[in-house]
């Protein structure tokens, strides 16, 4: 019994004793001042650092009996928040002082931040692989700097074949053997040769020819290459990729045709048309009043360029095709002049979507 009378008059003296320091700290805490930051800063660990005076009294609040806590509880959190709110206050007119002494006006709007566009080669090229990806087509990417192999020979061109002439191809160090690619039908050799059919691959990339650079011409352009080998693959699977590809581009009410063409590494080969998308096919200077604009080479795989690179002409077959990706930009945004690709004025280049 004794003890017990001891210890709640114990408990007691702590909670006057408790409330007193709260009440001391709380006047003392409405008087300070800071004159600089570093001062409202020695402030903060006085009261509010884990050795400050308020943890402290957090620490003693675990003598306090389970009656008084709540009451004892609401007072040092109470002090605490009035602590933690008056120093921030004391630090915020430092600072503002400290800026307005070195000119900055923070009340001034911020400087809108300007967002790069993203180039309309980059856009369409996107567009493209997007569409042939849904069908199950593999993006892959080869070296701009390749072999006779890669280029030409594995591709069924003929020895004394004209695009292998200095005019067209640019080579490296005098060495015939070491070219710029023509055209990213020399990653489909790659693929042939390390994949096992079915292949059905799309690759993009830049290719070089040497020509006079003019509104409709230059040496340097993008292209997108499509080829697809498997057991019973026809030119209706083919026309049909390609006609789904022009409604995906071109809208709806896009058509195609194919004209009997001649590409070495496909037989039969074909030019492709699509349907003016500026007149509707009405005819317009753009698609010089035929209502129609060509887009694309494609063809049947050639046997020999199958078993050139291991696969079995017996067993497979495969269609590829191959566009030029200036061109369909061209198309799509009324551009007029192939220069203005590779120039870099922002005029030009931010007129395109946002890159996000
Ligand atoms: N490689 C051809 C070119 O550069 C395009 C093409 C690809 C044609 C595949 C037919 C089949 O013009």
């Amino acid at each position: 019994m004794a003890n017990y009378i001891f210890c709640s008059f114990a408990l007691h003296k702590t909670k006057i004793a408790m409330l007193t320091r709260i009440k001391e700290l709380q006047q003392e805490i409405e008087g300070i001042v800071a004159k600089s930051v570093d001062e409202a800063e020695e402030l903060r660990i006085k009261y509010l650092s884990k050795k400050g005076e308020i943890s402290k009294l957090f620490e003693e609040f675990r003598n306090v009996s389970a009656e008084q806590k709540k009451e004892i509880g609401q007072a040092v959190n109470t002090l605490k928040e009035f602590a933690l709110e008056k120093i921030n206050l004391l630090k915020e007119g430092l600072q503002e002082e400290k800026s307005a002494v070195s000119g900055i006006d923070l009340t001034l709007p911020g400087e809108p931040m300007k967002l790069g566009t993203r180039h309309p080669i980059s856009i369409v090229k996107n567009e493209i692989l997007d569409i042939f990806k849904k069908l199950g087509f593999v993006v892959s990417e080869g070296p701009e700097i390749e072999d006779d192999w890669h280029v030409f020979s594995a591709l069924n061109f003929p020895e004394e074949h004209p695009a292998r002439d200095m005019q067209d191809t640019f080579f490296i160090q005098r060495n015939p053997d070491v070219l710029l690619r023509t055209h990213t039908s020399s990653v489909q050799v790659h693929d042939m040769e390390t994949m096992k059919p079915p292949i059905r691959t799309i690759t993009p990339g830049r290719v070089f020819r040497n020509e006079a650079i003019s509104y409709r011409a230059h040496c340097m352009f993008h292209q997108v290459e499509g080829l697809y080998i498997d057991e019973n693959v026809s030119f209706a699977d083919l026309k049909q990729t390609l006609l789904y590809y022009a409604k995906e581009l071109f809208g709806e009410d896009a058509e195609i045709r194919m004209r009997p063409s001649y590409f070495p590494f496909t037989e039969p080969s074909a030019e492709v048309d699509v349907s003016c998308s500026i007149c509707s096919g009405k005819g317009c200077n753009v698609c010089k009043y035929s209502g129609w604009l060509e887009i694309m080479g494609c063809g049947m795989v050639d046997p020999n360029v199958l078993e050139a690179s291991g696969i079995d002409s017996k067993k497979y077959t495969g269609y590829a095709f191959g566009m030029g990706v200036e061109r369909i930009a061209m198309l799509k945004f009324g551009i007029n002049d192939l220069r203005l690709y590779f120039e870099n004025d922002v005029r030009f280049l931010q007129q395109f979507e946002a890159a996000n």
